[in-house]
């Protein structure tokens, strides 16, 4: 009745912004990622039979927020098992956390991982992906390996199932990427309640949409065929058109500070001079430059000089969650 899990967070260079069902909350669009080693969440789960509570305590501190979101995956985890006990959950993350680096996908792929452990479930990561889901949309990709795919299947919205596959393992094509610290705050408004807003108010929002579809199929073409301009263009687009839409929202959510700019206008002038890297924001001013291994040590050095950067984490190419034995 105890089990700890350890996942690493991913970047998605194709982005998912918005719900297609707030309830299941399934993603509008499907989603082209990265599984980031280096950075890591660890989540120990104890199952007590007598009582009925969760308790999650994040990085030392009680989160009554993390806690209720953490109750619903349990729950559908403590059915599938037929067993009822309350949980206490220990997480611990080794980057900032709600900053901007996917700390709430690693974070309940760790969750998911070690409680369907700890209830002794025999759950393949289909189905501990449907659980994830509930508690970040983005999660279920953190626990499969290397380049992942999330699809966008119209059929999952009444059943409520995520469909993820490892598209390219990590030591097919290792690409290295550099996480680009500009502040380590937790942002303002979280991702869920931000792309709330920005398909009730961005005019861009259905356009978004729209082309979502055709952006994922390309970057699916270049993974297979390991072309990385291609894969360059798609994925800042992806994240260009991504913030286009937060910025345009009611209020505004721009998530970028001006170390955010300087680092992706020094990421171009590298690959205007040749150097293979690109970059992607999530929802936060923190970078990720993505680049070929023989250049990360010229790229960290560079973006480690940019004005207002703090700190810049090389990470390759990492595996889904995983139990720790
Ligand atoms: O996992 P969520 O629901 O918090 O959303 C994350 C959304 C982005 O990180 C901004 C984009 C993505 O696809 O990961």
């Amino acid at each position: 009745m105890q089990a700890t899990a350890i996942a690493h967070p991913n970047v998605a260079l194709i982005k998912y912004w918005g719900k297609r069902d707030r309830d299941t909350n399934l993603p509008a669009v499907g989603s082209l990622s990265l599984t980031l080693s280096g950075l890591e969440t660890r989540t120990t789960i104890w199952l007590d039979k007598d009582s009925t509570e969760d308790q999650l305590v994040l990085n030392g501190q009680p989160d009554s927020s993390a806690t209720a979101r953490a109750r619903l995956c349990l729950d559908l985890l403590r059915e599938r098992a037929g067993i009822e006990a309350g949980a206490s959950v220990e997480s611990t993350n080794n980057f900032p956390t709600a900053a901007g680096l996917a700390s709430s996908a690693s974070g309940f792929a760790a969750l998911v991982k070690a409680g369907a452990a700890a209830l002794g479930i025999d759950a393949d990561a289909d189905a501990l992906a449907g659980v994830a889901r509930i508690g970040s949309g983005s999660a279920p990709r953190s626990l499969y390996d290397g380049i992942v795919v999330l699809e966008n299947r119209e059929s999952d919205t009444a059943t409520g199932s995520v469909h993820c596959a490892t598209i390219s393992a990590p030591d097919n094509w290792p690409l290295a990427v550099m996480v680009v610290i500009t502040s380590s705050a937790a942002k303002e408004i979280g991702s869920t309640e931000g792309m709330e807003l920005s398909r009730k108010t961005s005019p861009y929002y259905q356009a978004w949409l729209d082309t979502h579809q055709a952006d994922l199929d390309a970057a699916l073409g270049a993974v297979r065929e390991q072309d990385f301009d291609a894969l360059a263009e798609l994925s800042e687009r992806s994240c260009l058109k991504m913030h286009a839409v937060a910025m345009t929202s009611q209020t505004p959510l721009f998530y970028w500070s001006a170390a955010t700019v300087a680092c992706m206008q020094r990421v171009w002038e590298l690959r205007r001079s040749g150097v293979p890297v690109f970059f992607t924001i999530d929802a936060g001013p923190q970078v990720k430059a993505v680049c070929l291994p023989e250049v990360a040590t010229q790229v960290k050095a560079e973006l480690a000089r940019v004005q207002g950067v703090q700190d810049v984490i090389e990470c390759g190419l990492g595996q889904g969650a995983w139990v720790e034995s």
